[in-house]
């Protein structure tokens, strides 16, 4: 369409390092000029590799094999020549594999990418001298010396050049003119493997001016399946895949950033980076290989959304409230590691032609939404409703989850159209604890959407309760009024139960029933005008009925102790006018 033609415009023609970004604060580099190089063609095999993602790498390997080579490499320090750099580094090495992984190692601890002279790119020199002389350069400097360093340790390598989704890189952009990236191919096991120590070494902030030692695994040997996202060589053939990708194809091919795949996420759906909204309705999904903790920003925040996690990955539905286009960012972090901040896995432009104006969400839902692995984790098992989204169209609703540690648990009721007080909507709310089932009974105070928060602490604990999640309660019935519950005093404990009556608004001048159950207590009443006692069941509730004529408030009261006279208020309900 028209509409896209400001992103088919020409980039200029930078090199982009590696996008790292973590959350709020996104983070590149950028490349340097390109210049052509000449790619002499060895007459080796090209073999394609399929992607079974087992495996981020183009050989087995466990990185770990390294330790040693790593910290020795890191360590050497030598500028005179290239040739003294790689004898000294060659001392610890013995394969081929563990010679590339030196030179790796060295010129991603060693190379800084050279910010300043990626603008003024034809003062460069890009000779391996030179540049480990000054110890900086970019894309071409770093190749290059890579090349010359494997050409000195007999290992064949190859300078490549091409395209790449970089700093810079724009969803859904083209790629015409210069090359912009220049990355290497070593030749190990009787096969082509792929490596790019430029984006090895780290990363440069959003306006390009600094530059992050920031080590990256990824791009070494890194499976050509996944070097293909942001790699597009000038020679097919270097791209190692069957059937190869056209520029096309790399063009509108969705970017995984090297995050996705070091996070355990191994796919996502739709593949295509710019989704339209069907109805005013967008969906996706992104698939890991464990469990792992994922945000959104539509353009900027989380709202309009409703993302649920699962044990594989998560699902995120979206409702932008205005037509137009919104960029649609993905985070996530392993589930392990709350310390750790969540990191930029993917990117989507989204396009919204339409808008569903009867979704909404209330302002203070927070995702993601409904119960999960994560919340099992925190102790909620078992839920009684799986899904996120909770209809009731009478207003009414019971939750039941089994606890599995010993929780005091609370929840609220939150809609962005009442007036209720925090206190009068936990009165909406009516708590029922019998063994280590919870059950939430809730009574709408009006129709409209609602989050339901559920909060948590451990028993011991006298601190505060902490948030642990939320469902969307939605009910669609104009007619819906449900009064509130009788209030509770401190004396109410958890594992009370009341039946009836629930209402916390009693009718006036009738006769009214109550049923309880109260464990370890020696008599219970009702009181008003004159007290009234409950007698124990042979089932071990407390029941007995009451006449509110001439009340305002009535109270249940208990006495602990026979021996005592204190008796204790647990409820209070409030008698109607009439
Ligand atoms: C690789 O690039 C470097 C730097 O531009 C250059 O010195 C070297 O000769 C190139 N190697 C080959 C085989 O083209
Ligand atoms: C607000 O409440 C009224 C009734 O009290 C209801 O009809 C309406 O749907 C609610 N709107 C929202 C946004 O919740
Ligand atoms: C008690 O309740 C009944 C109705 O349930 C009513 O008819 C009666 O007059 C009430 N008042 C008294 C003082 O009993």
């Amino acid at each position: 369409t028209g509409n896209d033609s400001n992103l088919s415009a020409t980039i200029h023609p930078i090199c982009g390092m590696q996008k790292i970004f973590l959350h709020s604060t996104a983070k590149a580099i950028p490349y340097a000029p390109w210049v052509n190089l000449t790619v002499l063609m060895v007459p080796f095999l090209f073999l394609a590799y399929p992607w079974d993602k087992s495996c981020l790498k183009s050989m087995r390997l466990d990185v770990q094999q390294f330790e040693k080579l790593d910290a020795y490499a890191a360590k050497v320090n030598i500028k005179s020549s290239v040739e003294e750099l790689v004898k000294t580094l060659l001392r610890v090495a013995r394969t081929d594999l563990e010679k590339v992984r030196v030179i790796w190692t060295w010129i991603c601890h060693h190379i800084e990418y050279d910010v300043l002279g990626f603008q003024n790119k034809d003062q460069q020199s890009y000779y391996p001298k030179d540049v480990l002389q000054s110890g900086k350069s970019i894309c071409e400097g770093y190749a290059g010396l890579f090349e010359q360093m494997c050409r000195i340790a007999g290992v064949h390598c190859m300078n490549l050049s091409g395209y790449s989704k970089g700093y810079g890189y724009r969803t859904g952009q083209t790629f015409t003119g210069d090359y912009d990236h220049a990355w290497n191919a070593v030749y190990l096991e009787g096969r082509w493997h792929l490596l790019d120590s430029t984006w090895g070494s780290g990363s440069v902030d959003d306006s390009c001016s600094k530059f992050i030692f920031r080590y990256n695994e990824f791009y070494f040997l890194t499976h050509p399946a996944l070097f293909i996202n942001n790699h597009f060589p000038d020679n097919s053939n270097w791209q190692l895949l069957k059937p190869t990708v056209t520029l096309e194809q790399f063009e509108n091919n969705m970017l995984y950033k090297s995050e996705f795949y070091k996070m355990g996420l191994l796919a996502a759906c739709p593949e295509t980076p710019i989704i339209r909204t069907v109805n005013g309705k967008a969906a996706l999904s992104v698939e890991s290989r464990s469990p792992a903790l994922f945000m959104f920003e539509l353009k900027g925040t989380e709202e309009h959304g409703l993302m649920t996690l699962k044990k594989n990955g998560m699902n995120l539905e979206l409702y932008p409230q205005k037509t137009g286009k919104y960029k649609l960012q993905i985070y996530a972090k392993p589930s392990r590691g709350s310390e750790e901040l969540y990191k930029c896995v993917l990117e989507y432009n989204l396009e919204c032609s339409s808008v569903d104006k009867n979704v909404f969400f209330p302002k203070e839902l927070h995702q993601p939404v409904g119960p999960s692995w994560f919340t099992e984790r925190q102790g909620f098992l078992k839920p009684s409703h799986r899904d996120p989204l909770i209809h009731t169209n009478d207003g009414r609703c019971t939750l039941s989850f089994i606890l599995s540690k010993d929780l005091s648990v609370l929840a609220s009721l939150h809609s962005d159209n009442s007036s209720l007080t925090e206190d009068v909507s936990r009165r909406h709310i009516l708590q029922i604890c019998r063994g280590n089932q919870i059950d939430f009974k809730i009574h709408l105070p009006h129709p409209g959407n609602f989050a339901l928060k559920i909060f948590a602490k451990k028993k011991s604990d006298t601190g505060n309760y902490n948030y642990v999640f939320n469902y969307l309660l939605s009910c669609p019935n104009a007619e819906v009024k449900w009064p509130v519950f009788p209030q509770s005093y401190s004396k109410w404990a958890e594992d009370y139960e009341l039946v009836e009556p629930l209402t916390g608004l009693l009718p006036a001048n009738r006769n009214v029933q109550f049923k309880l159950k109260l464990h370890g207590i020696a008599k219970a009443f009702v009181q008003c005008e004159k007290m009234c006692p409950l007698t124990l069941s042979k089932d071990g509730y407390w029941e007995g009925s009451y006449n509110t004529s001439g009340c305002r408030d009535v109270f249940v009261m208990v006495l602990e102790n026979a021996n005592h006279k204190f008796y204790s208020h647990i409820l209070k309900y409030e008698v109607g006018t009439h």
